[in-house]
């Protein structure tokens, strides 16, 4: 096997409790005119006024746009985008969960570059450098902070629709778990769930012929050197505080771990991508609309099973990250991965199968034709997939039998 490695990451990540408050000057480096995009719910706290209070005393200009909502629409991009012209910031900032952080790369985006969001739907369809961008999330999961992808809902698809481009990645990632620490439990859960899916999908992606085109041709270019070593860093600190900090809130060390497994899994996914767990969800959330992180953590366990026969060594050593012994064949250890990723998410709240997540079984159909037409995760998918397997695997996936995922 050929060493091989391709990883796009901002030009600087910041993570350590109390770190917020070396935005201001963090900020001074990169512009002196700010946008902040955020919603209503953290505009009203504390937090923010004092985050607010120290990016003014240091002769930044800000101005506040308040009005991320969940998932996205494409029209509040725009609108954000429409009315902060006149402002003709330097600089955005996006504070909040993944939904601000993608707002903030969405608004930075037409503010260069003009047009609509539809214009870069897909890959590589940004045509140049975007204002810089700082993301300082305060959920511990999308990994967005630093990732060059930016998910979007249009009211023209039923199914959420990504802009990919490596111009998209913020020039900065500021974590700081403290932001954290408000997260209710099933939030906690959610997001750390959709991180644990990350890493575990990036670590186990297909690998990809490395010629010279593979890293240029494609955003997500599947398993390689360095994303592995982030993706085995996250499943072990996710694997050992997920837990933990869904079960107590007030555990900061189990939050700094999993708000460094969020990051540390989005500088695994952000350039290795993930495949068919994300896949399903993309219908599967549409359809009974849930959290992306319930339903993808909803499906891993059965993309697991139904990609153990091609991945086994992989899979073994996510149970070896996640604390398994290293006891048995390698197929037994796989198993027992896919067991405890199982167990995990039981005990956080994730929904066991598809029917739990709400879908109906006249619904199994489309969901699994629409996640096979999502090739750039589909692609990834370490055993390949057909209609007929994928059929069977969302079949699967609503019985609740691990088994039927592996043939
Ligand atoms: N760009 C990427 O790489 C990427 C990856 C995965 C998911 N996503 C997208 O990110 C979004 C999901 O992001 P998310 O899970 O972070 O949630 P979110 O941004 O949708 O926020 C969910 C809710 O949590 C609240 N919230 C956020 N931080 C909080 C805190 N500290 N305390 C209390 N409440 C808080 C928000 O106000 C909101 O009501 C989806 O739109 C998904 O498609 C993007
Ligand atoms: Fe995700």
């Amino acid at each position: 096997m050929t060493l091989f490695a391709a990883l796009r990451l901002p030009r600087e990540i910041l993570f350590g409790a109390g770190q917020r408050q070396a935005l201001p000057v963090v900020a001074r480096k990169l512009g002196q005119r700010a946008l902040i995009c955020t919603d209503a719910r953290l505009a009203a706290t504390e937090v923010f006024a004092e985050i607010l209070a120290g990016l003014r005393a240091a002769g930044i200009e800000v101005r506040v746009d308040d009005g991320v909502q969940p998932d996205l629409p494409r029209e509040s991009a725009a609108r954000s985008a429409g009315a902060a012209r006149d402002f003709a910031p330097d600089l955005v900032i996006g504070i909040g969960g993944g939904s601000c952080l993608d707002m903030a790369k969405c608004v930075s985006l037409l503010l260069t570059h003009g047009g609509a969001l539809q214009d870069y739907y897909g890959e590589f369809k940004v045509p140049g450098p975007v204002l810089p961008i700082i993301a300082v999330p305060t959920t511990a999961g999308t990994g967005s902070e630093v990732t060059p992808v930016a998910v979007v809902g249009d009211p023209e698809r039923t199914l959420k629709i990504g802009i990919s481009s490596p111009y998209l990645i913020p020039a900065m990632a500021l974590c700081d778990p403290e932001l954290t620490w408000s997260c209710p439990r099933g939030l906690t859960a959610i997001a750390g769930a959709d991180a644990l899916t990350h890493a575990i999908e990036a670590f186990t992606a297909a690998r990809k012929a490395p010629d010279a085109s593979l890293a240029q041709e494609n955003v997500f270019i599947g398993k390689s050197a360095l994303t592995d070593q982030f993706a085995l860093y996250a499943i072990r600190l996710l694997g050992r505080s997920l837990e933990r900090a869904v079960t107590d809130g007030t555990d900061s060390e189990a939050r700094a771990d999993v708000m460094m497994g969020a990051l540390a899994a989005g500088c695994a996914f952000g350039t290795a991508g993930t495949a068919a767990a994300h896949a399903v969800q993309y219908p599967a959330g549409a359809l009974t609309d849930t959290a992306h992180g319930m339903g993808v953590a909803a499906m891993l366990p059965y993309v697991m099973s139904y990609n153990r026969p091609a991945a086994a060594p992989a899979f073994a050593e996510v149970g070896a990250a996640l604390g398994l012994p290293a006891t048995g064949s390698t197929d037994a250890q796989a198993d027992a991965a896919i067991r405890e990723v199982a167990r995990l998410f039981a005990a956080i709240g994730i929904a066991p199968t598809l029917a739990a997540l709400g879908l109906a079984p006249d619904q199994l159909e489309w969901t699994a034709e629409q996640a096979i037409g999502i090739q750039r995760l589909i692609k990834n998918n370490p055993r390949p997939i057909d209609p007929a397997g994928m059929r069977r695997l969302v079949q699967a996936a609503y019985d609740g039998d691990l088994a039927a995922a592996a043939l």
